[in-house]
């Protein structure tokens, strides 16, 4: 590549860009441009005014990022920033040079989900978002993470605004389905999965793959969902891998 595009990572539900440190760590000492945006609410980016946010409207944020950034970009996302990758795929095809899709999802939620997605929003308009993080830190994780990564992501839940909490699970509650997208992108893909991801399974990516065969697939031994956190030099790995091939 001539000339380095920035790389944009965008980060999952409850959290922010600070997911993200150990590879922007990595690809900044080799010259990439990388910004880590945290969500409206997330982080410390102030929440949208209205309540009624959609991941089209997440997706229009990394939009005006990449314009910014000059244009062109290549874009991770994690999970809930998988789903806004696609919808900015959709929407804003030509500013994605490169796609990184780490442990998400093509498909809407499920009846199921959105009503479980209903409960969590309750839960945190009574009691904030300590109320979920306990439970949502051990299901990231794979069982044999240490103690330490435990508490470090269960901290960086909480401190995340009820207000951004709630606005992303009704936005993601409302997601359209992405699998149609999949077999029409012509730009290079990556796909990352930890092997002991509960929450979107090796079997996922395979059948996201299976969409488009000619992205890379890397599956990360010792990881459950938040490999980048969990195994952040392997992550970090399969990103320089992937970048190379650009
Ligand atoms: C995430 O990690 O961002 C969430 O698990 C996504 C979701 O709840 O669908």
């Amino acid at each position: 590549m001539a000339q380095k595009l920035p790389i944009v990572l965008i980060h999952g539900f409850p959290l922010d860009g600070a997911i993200w440190l150990a590879q922007a760590e990595a690809l900044r000492a080799v010259g990439y441009n990388v910004l880590t945006p945290s969500l409206p609410g997330f982080g410390t980016t102030p929440p949208w005014a209205h309540d009624q946010g959609t991941i089209e409207d997440y997706a229009q944020e990394i939009y005006r990022l990449i314009a910014q950034a000059g244009g062109q970009a290549i874009v991770g996302g994690f999970s809930m920033g998988g789903y806004v990758v696609m919808a900015l795929l959709r929407e804003h095809p030509a500013a994605v040079r490169g796609a990184m899709l780490f442990n998400t999802r093509p498909e809407a939620d499920t009846p199921e989900v959105r009503a479980a997605r209903q409960k969590m929003i309750q839960q945190v308009q009574q009691e904030g978002t300590a109320a979920i993080c306990a439970a949502m830190a051990d299901k990231l994780l794979s069982p044999k993470s240490s103690p330490a990564l435990r508490q470090q992501v269960r901290n960086l839940m909480a401190v995340q605004s009820p207000a951004g909490v709630i606005a992303a699970l009704q936005a993601m509650a409302h997601r359209q389905d992405s699998t149609p997208l999949l077999p029409t992108l012509t730009i290079p893909v990556l796909l990352v999965v930890g092997d002991h991801d509960t929450i979107t399974p090796p079997a996922v990516a395979l059948n996201m793959h299976n969409h488009m065969p000619h992205a890379m697939l890397v599956q990360v031994a010792n990881a459950g969902h938040l490999t980048m956190m969990e195994q952040p030099a392997a992550v970090t790995q399969a990103i320089t891998t992937f970048l190379a091939t650009l």
